[in-house]
């Protein structure tokens, strides 16, 4: 008891802060919704998600992602724990025998922890758009799962993507990842803007805590790509307990096709899947000018051919434009860097995380600024993308609910509740986004726009016009 308020007079503070919001409000909406106020805390050790597969030495933390550049390829990745095993991945569609393909293992040790098993086994040149099983393991404890190939790359083919960020492996990142698994909207593969496991909130970045998350999401990500970024969280710098290499678990665990957009490493590359061209970047590798992601990324965008992949999309941890007072302006040097660049090359949409709630903006760009000019406030501009902040997939450190006042003219939409997007692109012209905050049924959409792709139908999809 002692200090802390009734929950009625936290519910009536929030209300006000809500009300209060809305009056001071030139922007777009804040959203008015309510949510019961209650803590974000980690499912326990003996969690059913956290469940280890029976069985000797039975593969776990299954997880799939792209293996290629086009869709051709798939990466299996798993973990044994009792002794490395085989690191073949047998494979067959419905019309083709079955095939193997062989992987390499990995462990790596973290102060006091030391991995399992991990395997990392790409497969290659799959058909298009076709479904296929595929089991790891060995004698009495093979796993079986299956996953369906993209269609192949085309200008009008349809595809579905799930957005979901900052997910930890709280009661609410389970929500989050029901909500998803749930929505009749059906996400194809799941693009993931960084935070995954929160390991290193715990003691000495506890890395069971990274196994447990790997088996919390298999659920999904052993049934369809997730597509990754990486995140502060994935850092695990600890130089305390002697651990200086920055991303060991999260490299370690989850490979990315980096080399097949001429990348050097797997902090930033691109993927092309169905009609969308998708570039990750890394908010924690260098960025200024003549390091290696400037050059990487200053010789990948002139490579996008929108006649094949109309849709350009941009993956990365931290936002460029937040309304939020967390994590204010930490993405400000990166837009300087590079935004000049996604507006040259008509970007249709940013996707972030880090922020653990939801944002959009409107189409907007702050690129005037030249130092004497004063001319250094964002400004809409139908050339720029639209900017999503989507970290609110439930993680331990819990909302953020303080928003800077009033709401920026740009910010089209904010709401401090977790839930996951989707974006569903129809055509070469046409998208439909839906985000979902988990209180809602799996089919409700909380904040919703129509794209119209920026190369081939740049009309005005503003969805605040009288501000
Ligand atoms: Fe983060």
């Amino acid at each position: 008891m002692g200090s802390s308020p009734p929950s009625s007079s936290i519910v009536f503070a929030v209300l006000f802060l809500v009300c209060n919001a809305a009056v001071l409000c030139y922007g777009g909406k804040t959203s008015s919704f309510v949510r019961k106020v209650e803590k974000t805390i980690d499912m326990p050790l003996d969690s059913d998600v956290f469940k280890v597969p029976p069985g000797y030495n039975a593969p776990q933390q299954v997880h799939i992602t792209q293996g290629d550049h086009v869709g051709k390829g798939v990466i299996v990745s798993w973990v044994t724990a009792d002794e490395s095993g085989s690191n073949t991945v047998i494979y067959w569609s419905e019309s083709s025998k079955k095939k193997e393909a062989e992987g390499k293992t990995y462990t790596y040790k973290f102060y006091n922890y030391t991995s399992g098993y991990i395997h990392h086994c790409i497969i290659r040149n799959l058909e298009f758009n076709t479904k296929y099983y595929y089991v790891v393991g060995v004698g009495n404890t093979t796993r079986q799962f299956w996953f369906v190939t993209p269609p192949a790359v085309g200008p009008d083919v349809p595809y579905t993507f799930g957005l979901i960020g900052d997910l930890g492996q709280t009661y609410d990142s389970n929500r989050t990842l029901t909500h998803y698994e749930n929505n009749p909207a059906k996400g194809q593969s799941v693009l993931f803007v960084g935070d995954l496991s929160y390991a290193d909130n715990y003691p000495n970045h506890d890395n069971v805590r990274w196994d447990t998350w790997g088996r919390f999401v298999e659920r999904s990500v052993a049934y369809q790509p997730w597509i990754w970024t990486t995140g502060n969280h994935e850092i695990d710098f600890a130089p305390d307990i002697g651990e200086t290499k920055p991303f060991k678990p999260y490299t370690h665990r989850y490979h990315v096709p980096y080399r097949a957009s001429q990348s050097t490493t797997p902090f930033w590359y691109s993927i092309k899947r169905a009609s969308a061209y998708i570039i990750v970047l890394s908010s924690y590798s260098a960025y200024g000018k003549y390091t290696p992601q400037y050059q990487w990324l200053e010789e990948e965008l002139p490579k996008v051919n929108r006649s094949e992949t109309p849709w350009l999309v941009v993956l990365v941890h931290s936002p460029w434009y937040n309304s939020y007072e967390y994590h204010y302006m930490e993405g400000e040097t990166m837009r300087v860097m590079y935004e000049p660049w996604f507006v040259k090359y008509k970007v249709d949409v940013v996707f972030a995380g880090h922020v653990h709630a939801y944002e959009r903006s409107e189409r907007i760009s702050n690129i005037a600024y030249n130092i004497v000019n004063g001319q250094c406030v964002p400004v809409r501009d139908q050339t720029a993308p639209v900017y999503i902040t989507i970290g609110d997939g439930g993680n331990i450190e819990g909302l953020a609910t303080n928003m800077t006042n009033p709401q920026p003219e740009y910010s089209a939409y904010r709401e401090a509740s977790f839930g996951h997007a989707i974006f569903d692109i129809k055509n070469r012209t046409h998208a439909y986004y839906g985000w979902h905050r988990n209180q809602d049924g799996y089919a409700v959409e909380a904040d919703t726009m129509w794209f119209y792709n920026r190369y081939w139908h740049p009309v005005d999809d503003s969805t605040n016009s009288d501000s």
